[in-house]
């Protein structure tokens, strides 16, 4: 094969997915796919499908597929596929692929992806690049942040958390582990905490997930948190500090349990290193309190440091990328299963 070498990193994520390529491509897309409902559909629409952000704003008129289900491809039949081939070609031609580039990509999946799921990715990833790499995703991020020694990823998506503990070589299953109790989880929470509270308010996973990412807060929170919602059509204000407060530490005691589990698998004399090099990635980072929430919650295990990255929406893909650009393919498959 002729032509240029293009070399991409992609973090597809539950909720988003994430594209760099070596040559200054960057952009990011909501996972979602829509078909038109009918031809009047497809008359508005114009085409036969769309991908991403204007797919959701169009949904009134459109089915909605999510290629990602808690973190995995959805594979339960051929459309599934599809839908997973249609987000794929879209996020490639992102980067601005010529006809003739040789596409190599680096592409995260959760930590603990079954065989048989990262074989479909890779299965699908082939009808689009040269060659294509699945890594975990904790491993990518720790990858870009140059975490690989005596250092725990812990990152938290919307359809899973997925954590890894680096021990300077390619992590081995016992080294991860995917939580599914994470964004997604949190959103149904806050839902069902509101509606505890405020049995009338008009609320659904959406106005629940906007709260979220506007307020959340762990620990102690810094004033209350009242929000304007809407019950029989007219806007209520309500304080929803407890229920963010039960909802966004929903997840954290498998967390802790999970990273308490990780220390105890590197050798004695690094487990204090490890425990003050834990690394908090993803959009689930964001949430306020949540490093020293984590530190606290180790004391008994030593004086812990929890760090939460600057970029939660970047780091993955740029960590891929990384990968991509600092390992030649001819190696790629030492670090995670390749096609191509
Ligand atoms: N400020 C915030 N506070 C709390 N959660 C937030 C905040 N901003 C974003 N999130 C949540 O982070 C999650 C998205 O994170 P991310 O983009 O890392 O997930 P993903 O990669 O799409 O999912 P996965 O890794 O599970 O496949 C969503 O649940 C989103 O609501
Ligand atoms: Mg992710």
């Amino acid at each position: 094969m002729s032509g240029n070498k293009l070399l991409l990193g992609i973090d597809l994520g539950t909720s988003h997915t994430a594209i760099m390529s070596n040559r200054g491509a960057k952009g990011l897309v909501r996972s979602v796919v829509g078909y038109p409902k009918d031809v009047i559909g497809l008359k508005l629409l114009g085409r036969p499908y769309v991908v991403g952000n204007e797919a959701y704003d169009l949904r009134s008129y459109l089915d909605l597929r999510y290629p990602l289900e808690d973190g995995v491809l959805a594979e339960n039949g051929e459309r599934d596929i599809e839908v997973a081939r249609h987000m794929l070609s879209h996020v490639i031609k992102m980067a601005d692929a010529k006809p003739d580039d040789e596409v190599y990509a680096v592409i995260g999946v959760p930590a603990r992806a079954t065989g048989s799921n990262k074989s479909l990715l890779l299965k699908m990833a082939q009808e689009v690049v040269h060659t294509a790499m699945v890594v975990s995703e904790p491993f990518m991020v720790a990858y870009g942040l140059n975490k690989l020694l005596n250092a725990i990823v812990v990152d938290i998506g919307a359809g899973t958390v997925d954590l890894c503990a680096l021990k300077g070589t390619v992590p081995s299953p016992e080294d991860q582990v995917t939580l599914t109790k994470a964004g997604n989880y949190v959103d149904e929470r806050l839902q069902n905490a509101i509606l505890e509270r405020y049995p009338d308010i008009q609320m659904n996973v959406n106005v629940a997930c906007a709260i979220k990412e506007a307020h959340s807060f762990v620990g102690s929170p810094s004033g209350p948190v009242v929000v304007d919602l809407r019950a029989a059509g007219k806007p209520v204000s309500c304080d929803v500090t407890d229920a963010l407060k039960v909802a966004c530490e929903a997840p954290l005691p498998d967390i802790i349990e999970s990273i308490q589990t990780l220390i105890q698998t590197f050798q004695p004399e690094y487990q204090e290193m490890a425990l003050k090099n834990i690394i908090v990635a993803g959009g689930g980072s964001r949430i306020k309190g949540l490093a020293s929430y984590i530190q606290n919650s180790l004391r008994a295990y030593g004086n812990a440091e929890v760090v939460c990255v600057t970029d939660p929406t970047y780091d993955g893909c740029r960590g891929a990328l990384r990968l991509a650009e600092e390992l030649p393919p001819q190696y790629w498959g030492q670090l995670g299963e390749i096609a191509g």
